[in-house]
């Protein structure tokens, strides 16, 4: 047989792009031998609550032994909090395991999957990876056109991902846009709803989407403890939705998903309502501040409601990040996510921002017009 391992490779997976991460801190720190900031993938600049750490700490000795593979002790605390039954809850390896799994399991070429452009990278790929067929809908104004995706639904739509609010723009649709979605989505189409930034979205006064998925359970609801609970670096998210479909995520999964440590962590970071509260006003207040800052230098970021900040700088936008790592400010350049003129800074402490403004007030003076918005 003359066959070679990489013609075993199916074609729709060559052409998948490789996930980005944000520039890690201490590689730009022994590159350009600075101290740096980064405000770049989304993270919780307050760290993980003191009690997630004490409970991490606790159970590191028992590393030796697997972990609760059916994560009992997570899901029943989240089955109480939430409203929903335990079946009806999946912990998994972040929310980025849950957004391949719900591919995996329901899509396959001659199904197709909807998202929208400028949206999560991992949905499209997620997609892309089952075999399925891609469907993108443009936005409108930085933020999903939920009608323009109601009417992209065909016979062959197996899952639409939605991100609320959307990473990277920062918008959020409402309760009430979302149920008039919904309305249109048939019974047999699956709308995976990424919540990874609701906590953030304070001023909306959005309804809890478990409302949405009693009444319609073609809903899969996506939380992480990446984010308000400052747990990225375990790894660990979980799922809502319907028994029959947690149970075929289940048998896809690997045996282990979530580490012993993560768990722990997590059950403790819920129960800390303190910490949790202080990262959302502190991110509210800072969100503001940087919003407004960045205005006064002419630019003009779109209104926010996660912990990011989305501003559109012109087409040096790769260059203006280069400049801003530099100076130790590590923020996203966004032409990998469909906007090559737009970079994205994830709202830090006072101090970080604080140093993040006078670096992006020191690069945009150098550059040949001299403004915010100088080179478009
Ligand atoms: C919209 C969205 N969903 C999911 C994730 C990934 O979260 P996790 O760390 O839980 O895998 C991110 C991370 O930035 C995100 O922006």
């Amino acid at each position: 047989m003359t066959r070679t391992i990489e013609e075993l490779i199916p074609d729709y997976l060559r052409g998948l792009p490789v996930y980005v991460p944000g520039k890690p801190i201490e590689e730009v720190e022994r590159e350009l031998k600075i101290h740096a900031v980064k405000l770049a993938s989304n993270e919780n600049p307050l760290g993980p609550s003191p009690k997630a750490m004490a409970a991490a700490r606790a159970v590191l000795g028992d590393s030796n032994r697997y972990p609760d593979g059916g994560t009992h002790l997570l899901r029943e605390a989240l089955a109480e909090r939430r409203g929903v039954s335990q079946e009806e809850i999946f912990v998994g390896l972040g929310s980025s395991e849950l957004i391949d799994l719900a591919s995996r399991v329901l899509l396959r070429a001659g199904l197709q999957g909807l998202t929208s452009e400028g949206t999560y990278a991992p949905f499209s790929v997620a997609i892309r990876a089952s075999g399925a067929e891609l469907e993108l809908v443009p936005q409108r104004e930085f933020a999903f056109d939920l009608k323009a995706m109601a009417r992209a639904i065909t016979p062959k739509t197996g899952v639409i991902y939605l991100a609320n609010p959307n990473n990277p723009t920062g918008s959020a649709f409402t309760g009430k846009e979302f149920e008039e979605f919904l309305a249109g989505v048939p019974d047999g189409v699956l709308v995976v709803l990424d919540e990874a930034y609701i906590d953030y979205a304070v001023s909306m006064g959005l309804q809890d989407a478990v409302e949405a998925y009693r009444k319609r359970k073609n809903l899969l609801i996506l939380r992480t403890f990446s984010k308000v609970y400052g747990l990225a670096g375990l790894r660990i998210g979980y799922a809502i939705g319907r028994p029959e479909l947690l149970s075929a995520m289940n048998k896809l999964r690997t045996p282990f998903n979530t580490s012993g440590v993560a768990q722990a962590a997590a059950l403790a970071a819920l129960d800390d309502k303190e910490h949790v509260k202080r990262c959302i006003e502190t991110n509210a207040t800072e969100r503001k501040r940087l919003s407004e800052d960045l205005a006064k230098m002419g630019f003009r970021p779109v209104p926010s409601e996660a912990n990011f900040i989305f501003i559109v700088v012109g087409p040096d936008a790769k260059a203006l990040s280069d400049d801003l790592l530099r100076m130790g400010v590590i923020v996203r350049p966004l032409g990998w996510m469909g906007f090559p003129e737009a970079i994205r800074i994830s709202v830090g402490t006072a101090e970080e921002n604080d140093k993040c403004l006078s670096a992006m007030a020191r690069v945009i003076l150098k550059r040949p017009g001299k403004g915010a918005l100088a080179a478009r």
